[in-house]
């Protein structure tokens, strides 16, 4: 219950101004997993690039309190944690790091145990920064980490679109189809697309997709989509150890080719909205 009160706040802090007059806000998209490791830090940190490289102003927040990486991810190393905003020690703009393409990263603050603790005034803080970013940003994806905690539970639930990551091990796919169940009790009608990453195959990949949404259906009678699948990419865990996204370390391999073609589609589909 108190998750619905504060998605509808959240919801109001997106459409309107301190005037109360609608204003043009950032859409938010949530990426998230059942199983941990399914590879939604690095899909989210190329996604975010591919959308850049379109026009769109990318807020990135690293949201996974436990295990945060974005930064590391692209070898960057935050000066500001949530922790000093908490603190009332630095502005939001502070705690922003540059990405490529033009992308603007939140870090979170890994590890950190007074934050850990105190899960309450974590997530007031980034409420505020989001509160504060939303009018500047076309987009802000955020990366909740595996499993959805109260932490970020409000964000996903208000999220335009929620992004569920899985591959086709067996235990994903299971966690996966927990976390889809979980999103339909919050929540009446969330907006889920599904990618499958590290397929053999696209054709594996839209099995495993057709396999979950017979299962939605027929247990929930509802339905999730299909965004698209990720190739294993064996240069992806170098992209990793060098810190480069794959999507500028291998502008032209298919993993690169479909993530490109997933923020396509994701733009597409909210053109259309228009
Ligand atoms: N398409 C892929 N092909 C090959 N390896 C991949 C692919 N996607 C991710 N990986 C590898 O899987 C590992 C986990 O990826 P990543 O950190 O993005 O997962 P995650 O879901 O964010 O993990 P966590 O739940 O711990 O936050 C990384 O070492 C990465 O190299
Ligand atoms: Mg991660």
């Amino acid at each position: 219950m108190q998750f619905f009160n504060q998605s509808e706040q959240l919801e109001n802090f997106q459409n309107r101004n301190k005037k109360g007059k609608k204003t043009k806000m950032a859409k938010l998209i949530s990426i998230t997993s059942g199983k941990g490791g399914v590879g939604k830090s690095n899909f989210i940190l190329n996604l975010a690039i591919a959308m850049s490289i379109r026009g769109k102003k990318i807020l990135l927040i690293d949201a996974d309190m436990n295990l945060s990486n974005l930064d590391i991810l692209i070898g960057v190393y935050p000066q500001f944690t949530l922790k000093n905003l908490i603190d009332d020690l630095i502005s939001v703009n502070d705690l922003l790091i540059d990405g490529p393409k033009g992308i603007k990263i939140l870090p979170a603050s890994s590890g950190d145990i007074s934050i850990m603790k105190n899960t309450k005034k974590a997530q007031q803080a980034l409420i505020q920064a989001y509160t504060e970013l939303k009018p500047e940003y076309d987009y802000i994806l955020i990366d909740t980490g595996a499993g959805i905690s109260d932490y970020t539970m409000d964000f996903v639930l208000s999220s335009e679109k929620i992004v569920i990551i899985t591959t086709p091990e067996p235990t994903a796919i299971t966690d996966a189809y927990a976390m889809i169940k979980m999103l339909f009790y919050h929540h009446k009608s969330p907006d889920i697309s599904m990618v499958i990453n590290m397929v053999q195959t696209d054709e594996e990949g839209k099995n495993i997709f057709n396999k979950i949404n017979m299962i939605v259906q027929h247990f929930l009678n509802k339905q999730v989509k299909h965004i698209g699948n990720v190739p294993f990419d064996k240069y992806l865990p170098e992209a990793v150890r060098e810190q480069v996204p794959i999507l500028l370390k291998r502008p032209r391999s298919i993993s690169s080719a479909n993530i490109h073609n997933i923020a396509v589609s994701i733009l597409r589909e909210d053109k259309n909205k228009e």
